[in-house]
């Protein structure tokens, strides 16, 4: 391994022009003057912490300690994005958090992470008119509601979704061809003309229609699905499903997208039927940018795992949302709104807070595996969060006894343990204020964070080798077989 050692501090944030809402929403916000100020304190708060060496190349097999859950294993190089988690720095492709969420937008994150470089005006126009168009799948809403998704947790409906999105796109990339159905869908016009029945036998019926013939080898299989027409589908069909569940759930039909919106703005009015203002718009997009990318997370892991096996990027990504949907991991947002509400009132958190250690459980939304500083993802959306919760009581309460929880967390578990908020202590808090359900914050997280997933397997593909660890069998070797009845 060849280990650089000073890297330069990334210059102060170049203030853009002044964000203006332009609209008349209560918030009047200066989300831009946050991410600004946010920065400095990170700057301020980290000076003294040297700066990190950083691996320039790896020669393998490399050399590394080993902790159980994998920790301080090396898996991968990768030139996608950057964790340090004693300076607190999160960096996609060179460029560091504070800077792409005070100048850009998801659709222009998302081409960075994906093809390496920003895109320009041209490319960005275009590939902000294909999100937009691949944010219509109807055909795999369809489908979904005929699963009865709206009974379905959020997340299991989204990845089923995600399968379905397979089934329609897998295999026919490649040769573009036109299928009418390979299978029964929801309503009339997706179901084409029943021909003969086969009967009781096989129960099966057959339908009029090309169908397509699975690719005789993995090798084409994956070469049909992992181009990079998939990821963008990925990253708008996220959206579609997750916006269309909460649509189900909420008993409304699915929307269609409307074309002068940008992704983070349809992603809202795909969910809420009502066109965001400019200031919410630009909120989602700050979110999304913040939880796109982060290093070899165990949802990044779990879709680069899949994808290793040479499966396809929809089985991959499907993996991803798995994984992402547990407590541990992206489930702890919800779980802060719950705690909260559960906490209820500031002069409550000394109380509730003895009562959770004393019963050893572990706080929603503090500590991470690798921050052993405060999160610069939490660092951003904590003061987002304090200020679009001004003037709703509700949320005011919310975010004093987060604050309050903070503090004492911080002063009982930062020093020894250093234990912080992480990025979703305050990510749940911002999107209730914006009216959005707890049961959309997980899949919200998905639907930033397949950006970052499609960017790594996409990456890791183009020098795969199938991951495959080791466990310590700590078992029995010389046990003799028993027969069933000497079982008891
Ligand atoms: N509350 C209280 N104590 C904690 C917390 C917490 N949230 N997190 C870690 N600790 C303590 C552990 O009890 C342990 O203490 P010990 O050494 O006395 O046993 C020590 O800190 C180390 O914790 P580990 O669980 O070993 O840390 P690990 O790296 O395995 O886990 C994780 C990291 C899963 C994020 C953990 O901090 C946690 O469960 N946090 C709460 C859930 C959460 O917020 N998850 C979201 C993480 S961010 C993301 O995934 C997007």
């Amino acid at each position: 391994m060849k280990i650089r050692s000073g890297m330069n501090e990334n210059p102060l944030v170049r203030l853009p022009k002044e964000f203006s809402s332009g609209d008349n929403s209560p918030m009047s916000i200066n989300v831009t003057n946050i991410i600004v100020e946010a920065r400095q304190k990170a700057l301020e708060d980290t000076k003294n912490i040297p700066i990190p060496p950083v691996v320039e190349k790896v020669d393998w097999p490399v050399s590394c300690t080993v902790g159980p859950g994998l920790e301080g294993a090396i898996s991968a190089e990768t030139k996608v994005g950057y964790v340090n988690g004693q300076k607190g720095w999160l960096v996609y492709r060179g460029y560091n958090i504070f800077d792409l969420c005070a100048h850009s937008n998801f659709e222009e994150v998302s081409f960075l992470l994906l093809h390496g470089r920003l895109p320009n005006a041209v490319e960005l126009k275009d590939f902000q008119a294909t999100l937009r168009s691949d944010l219509k799948i109807n055909q795999s809403l369809r489908l979904l509601m005929s699963f009865d998704a709206e009974h379905l947790s959020p997340m299991a409906a989204l990845r089923l979704g995600i399968n379905l999105m397979r089934q329609r796109q897998t295999f026919r990339d490649k040769e573009g061809v036109v299928v009418v159905s390979g299978s029964i869908a929801s309503d009339e016009d997706s179901i084409p003309m029943e021909t003969l029945p086969k009967g009781e036998k096989e129960a099966i019926y057959s339908f009029q229609g090309q169908t397509y013939t699975r690719p005789a080898s993995p090798g084409e299989n994956l070469a049909a699905s992992t181009e990079m027409d998939s990821c963008y589908r990925l990253i708008a069909g996220v959206a579609s499903i997750t916006a269309a569940i909460i649509r189900l759930r909420a008993g409304k039909m699915p929307l269609e997208p409307l074309e002068h919106l940008s992704h983070a703005g349809n992603l809202l009015y795909l969910m809420t039927g009502k066109e965001p203002s400019a200031l919410e718009t630009r909120i989602m997009d700050v979110s999304l940018i913040l939880h796109a990318d982060h290093g070899m997370n165990a949802s990044t892991f779990a879709s680069m795992v899949v994808a290793s096996t040479l499966s396809d990027i929809y089985f991959s990504i499907g993996s991803g949302v798995a994984a992402l949907s547990g407590p541990l991991h992206g489930g702890a947002n919800e779980e802060v709104i719950k705690m909260l509400q559960e906490i209820g009132e500031p002069e409550n958190v000394t109380s509730w807070y003895k009562k959770a250690r004393a019963e050893k459980r572990k706080i929603p939304g503090f500590g991470h595996r690798v921050y052993k500083a405060y999160d610069p993802r939490a660092r951003i959306l904590g003061p987002l969060a304090e200020a679009v919760t001004v003037g709703n009581p509700e949320m005011e309460r919310i975010m004093a006894t987060a604050k309050a929880l903070e503090a004492l967390v911080v002063v009982e578990l930062g020093g020894e343990k250093k234990i912080f908020p992480n990025v979703d202590f305050y990510s749940g808090i911002v999107y209730k204020a914006m009216g959005l359900p707890a049961e959309v914050f997980t899949p919200l997280f998905a639907v930033s964070r397949v950006s970052g997933w499609t960017a790594r397997v996409m990456e890791y593909l183009e020098r795969n080798r199938i991951f495959r660890p080791r466990a310590i069998y700590t078992g029995e070797f010389y046990e003799e077989f028993p027969s069933l009845e000497s079982r008891g």
